[in-house]
């Protein structure tokens, strides 16, 4: 049903004057900050914006595991290899809850990964860019699931209960994922000169694809209005680009590494950095499939389903055979 629905989708918010009383009481519980629950009734574009969100959420989890789950054979000493596992498991789990809060929307968790498969639904465009070195894993620590906190810490308070308690937890996962990430930039960065200009490299290819996570500009964002008027979303994409570059330049700058934009500086008269916009070209190219990896991600999720079929097959006639014993018993 819901591959139906993503058409349709509405943009724009609805007057006030043009609601009807059940859209109204809707909107007033979210003016007041009240929790929408599962069993609530909600317009219909509600759900099938929270369905988009949270299931590409949840995809953006489960294949953000490949880029660095590539590194897991080769991080460099035995601690780094046991945080690195336990970061990805981290990601792995949250996949799982996501598509549980998804599934109290009435989708199904197959349905989901079918969209995903058939690519008719998204991931994070982040994830298709490569990690070349070790300093990679470092980056995206510090920049990826720094901009993925600054998303999420806000999603806390998003109007639907389910999907802001699992980032309750998710929030206090993600700030172990952003330390281990400076962590290990911090020794890059003042290590060997060779080290350091690894991280350097992976600065400056992971600074512009992190600015582009936050999504495209305020003006053209075509869901931004309705899901603020929701709080589905509570911050803009520009506010909370805005944020992350104020919050990560004097890191870089701590780290004793050169920014890649040449433009960037402290504005004095608004507090804030003032910098160079990713080229969206490439975000909505990376978008549409022509990503660096793109092809290799998919590649790897569909395979990773089909070598499963066997478990889960297996899960299934046990519940079956389950069932089947509770039932005779009774
Ligand atoms: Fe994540
Ligand atoms: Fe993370």
């Amino acid at each position: 049903m819901y591959a139906q629905m993503v058409k349709t989708a509405r943009v724009g918010v609805k007057p006030r004057d043009e609601m009807t009383e059940q859209e109204r009481a809707f909107q007033d519980r979210v003016d007041a900050n009240e929790k929408i629950e599962p069993k609530d009734w909600m317009p219909d574009d509600y759900r099938r914006t929270l369905i988009r969100q949270i299931g590409q959420h949840a995809h953006s989890e489960v294949v953000g595991q490949l880029p660095e789950g590539n590194w897991i054979t080769r991080a460099p000493t035995l601690e780094r290899k046991a945080i690195l596992l336990a970061k990805v498991q981290d990601e792995a789990g949250r996949g799982l809850y996501l598509y549980s809060a998804a599934e109290t929307l009435g989708v199904s968790r197959d349905e989901l990964i079918e969209l995903l498969h058939q690519g008719r639904m998204k991931y994070s465009s982040i994830f298709n860019y490569p990690t070349l070195t070790w300093a990679d894993v470092g980056a995206i620590g510090w920049l990826v699931d720094g901009a993925a906190i600054m998303n999420q810490v806000h999603l806390q308070r998003t109007s639907y209960g389910p999907y802001a308690r699992a980032m309750v937890r998710i929030c206090k996962e993600e700030s172990f994922h952003q330390r281990q990430g400076y962590d290990i930039m911090m020794k890059m960065a003042f290590g060997t000169p060779e080290q350091k200009a690894m991280a350097q490299d992976a600065l400056n290819r992971f600074w512009y694809p992190s600015l582009m996570m936050f999504g495209p500009p305020d003006q053209d964002s075509v869901h931004t209005a309705q899901s603020m008027a929701w709080k589905i979303k509570v911050a803009t994409n520009d506010e909370l680009r805005q944020k992350f570059v104020d919050q990560t330049v004097p890191q870089i700058e701590y780290l004793g590494l050169t920014c890649p934009d040449p433009d960037i500086r402290l504005n004095e008269e608004t507090g804030h950095y003032d910098f160079t916009p990713p080229d969206w070209s490439e975000f909505f190219a990376v978008l549409k499939g022509n990503g660096p990896c793109n092809k290799d991600r998919m590649k790897a999720r569909i395979t990773a389903w089909e070598d499963g079929a066997w478990v889960r097959e297996g899960m299934l006639a046990h519940a079956r055979k389950k069932a089947a014993a509770t039932a005779a018993a009774e």
